[in-house]
């Protein structure tokens, strides 16, 4: 039996981790922790739900106190736009708290003479200044986004405090996805850059008109929200992955607002789109990298879907109207 910590369990990626979780856990004692208030038909009877503030430090040694955490999946945070427009929250969140958290996984191991396993979700926001094709995790890094600055620190925090815990012998076992824009059918996104293809989704299937922040040639890299669960327990399982580098590049496929939209259209003839550039959003986008080099994580099992068409197709039936 172990025990699980998700952050961030009513979040995009979190609200489908823990599903997973449950579904393949279901001997092991999850603690679910969320500033919003659990859903009412959440009823797992192995999941002990926290509504309160990751910045609460004191509730966070209470849980590592009393609980013999295995693995962590930490997915509380502002997303890009969301950081600009509150670079203090940002900095306490996407920082300082997940700063506190990685060090308590690691007195943790260093406690029980073991490796506590850390799941850390970063972004292709870690790239930049400028836009490149195929970025590989070795390319030049020096994000402009403070989203990106603060990804990047983490990851290299989280990276330093792995190296340390080799040498100990225990402590944390970091491990990490730079993960693209993300299509859920579940949730409608808000407060990052890549929000515009699922909100494209979402309205066409709804059959509303949609006002696009960014140039129609911007092309970013996206997954589907399914491959990002997948990719996250592939990542997790192995006991061990030998590798200095922490953090891998995932991606399904890439395609520019345009191309998107023509394929939506195939779907629904009466869907149109205006584009109206919203500076923020397409400086940030323009940084971005257009696609990346999953070779790294291909050979850990990761598997891009790149059939866009029968993606779309699929995301579509599933969106409940
Ligand atoms: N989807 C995120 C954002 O747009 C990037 O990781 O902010």
């Amino acid at each position: 039996m172990k025990t699980m910590l998700i952050t961030g369990f009513k979040g995009e990626i979190g609200s489908q981790m823990l599903k997973e979780l449950v579904k393949k856990n279901s001997n092991n004692q999850i603690i679910a922790l969320d500033i919003a208030e659990k859903n009412q038909n959440h009823t797992f009877k192995n999941v002990e739900f926290i509504q309160d503030s990751i910045t609460n430090i004191d509730l966070l040694q209470s849980i590592f106190e009393k609980h013999d955490i295995d693995e962590i999946y930490h997915f509380v945070a502002l997303l890009s736009q969301s950081s600009k427009k509150n670079p203090e929250l940002a900095q306490k969140i996407n920082v300082d708290s997940t700063i506190s958290i990685i060090d308590l996984a690691y007195d943790l191991g260093l406690k029980k003479k073991k490796f506590t396993k850390f799941f850390f979700p970063s972004s292709i926001a870690v790239y930049g200044p400028r836009k490149i094709a195929l970025a590989s995790e070795k390319d030049i890094i020096k994000p402009k986004s403070l989203y990106g600055l603060n990804k990047i620190s983490i990851e290299q925090y989280g990276t330093k405090k792995h190296e340390q815990s080799i040498l100990n012998c225990s402590g944390v076992d970091f491990r990490s996805l730079r993960f693209p824009g993300i299509l859920s059918p579940y949730n409608i996104p808000t407060g990052g850059t890549t929000d515009y293809l699922p909100q494209m989704l979402h309205s066409a299937k709804n059959g509303l008109n949609y006002v696009c922040q960014v140039d129609k040639k911007t092309t970013l890299p996206f997954i589907t929200i399914d491959n990002a669960i997948r990719a996250i327990t592939q990542i997790m399982s192995p006991k061990s992955i030998e590798s200095k580098l922490r953090s891998f590049n995932v991606q399904d496929f890439s395609i520019s607002a345009y191309n998107f939209e023509l394929i939506l259209r195939e779907m629904f003839s009466e869907f149109q789109i205006q584009y109206k550039s919203n500076q923020d959003m397409q400086n940030i986008a323009d940084s971005w990298p257009e696609s990346l080099n999953c070779e790294l994580a291909i050979s850990f099992g990761f598997s891009p879907d790149r059939e866009i068409k029968k993606i779309i197709n699929n995301l579509i039936n599933l969106i409940d109207v």
